[in-house]
């Protein structure tokens, strides 16, 4: 039995690198899927894999830092699907730059993309969870950056450490409803979001990963999918790190 049937999933960043792998893997499980992002090429690209396994796929431009999208984001899942069963906040930008060139417009850009972001649509997801009273789940995607301080931007790590601030706040409030609230909390990996980094920054960050390979796209999507099914049904509130080994908390 597949382990998503009948359910639908809004997956933002689904054109990227976690996102992509994490829409296939729930098509696979049986889910419905609505994928947003900001490129409408790579999305109706990743569209076209995901519906190829035949279940209803809805891709979306939507800039989910901006309130206004999340709302229209909403509406048309509550359209083509009439329920949400599953959130995974996963669009997410990084930055590397030092405090002392870390300028203002970046700071606002991350903490909108990153974390604003979550909080619009988590706000979206539990008022219609709540309104059906039969449950739900979030998945918001943070970073080891957001649990060790490591590296990158202090933007970047602020708004991945808010991720988890806002995951267990939630987890509590809605936890009573049957509402379960995790974060992922991955560690480097090379998507886009990765190579967009100087080499020697890249070459850094992976040489704190003490397992014998890299991670890869369907690592970090087996962890969301697990949380996203009967057999996560009874984590909540929990940031969960995947980093073969790089920080252990
Ligand atoms: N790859 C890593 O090493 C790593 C490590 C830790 C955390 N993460 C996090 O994982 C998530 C997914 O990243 P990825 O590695 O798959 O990179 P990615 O760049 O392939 O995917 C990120 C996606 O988010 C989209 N996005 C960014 N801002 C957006 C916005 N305002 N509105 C809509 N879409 C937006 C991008 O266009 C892209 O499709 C991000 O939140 C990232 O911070 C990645």
């Amino acid at each position: 039995m597949p382990r998503l049937e009948g359910k639908s999933a809004i997956i933002t960043g689904g054109n990227g690198g976690f996102g992509s792998k994490t829409a296939l893997l729930f098509a696979q499980e049986g889910a419905d899927v609505l994928i947003c992002g900001r490129n409408e090429e790579t999305l109706e690209e990743v569209r076209g894999k995901v519906a190829a396994i035949g279940h209803k796929t809805v891709a979306m431009r939507c800039d989910v830092s901006k309130e206004e999208e999340v709302k229209r984001l909403f509406e048309a899942a509550d359209r083509e699907f009439g329920k949400v069963d599953i959130l995974v906040n996963n669009a997410g930008l990084s930055r590397n730059c030092p405090i002392q060139e870390h300028s203002t417009k970046v700071w606002h850009e991350l903490m909108s993309a990153n974390l604003d972001s979550a909080f619009y649509c988590c706000r979206e997801a539990a008022a219609r969870m709540l309104e059906r009273k039969e449950g739900g789940v979030i998945v918001n995607i943070g970073s080891i950056a957001g649990m060790t301080g490591r590296d990158v931007s202090a933007a970047y790590a602020a708004s991945k450490a808010g991720i988890v601030g806002l995951t267990r706040c939630l987890a509590t409030q809605l936890a009573p409803s049957g509402i379960r609230v995790n974060a992922v909390c991955p560690g480097p990996i090379p998507t886009a979001v990765f190579r967009d980094f100087p080499k020697d920054v890249q070459e850094k960050l992976m040489g704190t990963v003490k397992l014998n390979r890299w991670g890869s796209t369907a690592d970090v999507a087996n962890l969301i999918l697990f949380l996203s099914t009967e057999e996560g049904s009874w984590i909540t509130g929990e940031a969960i790190n995947i980093n073969g080994g790089a920080f252990m908390g």
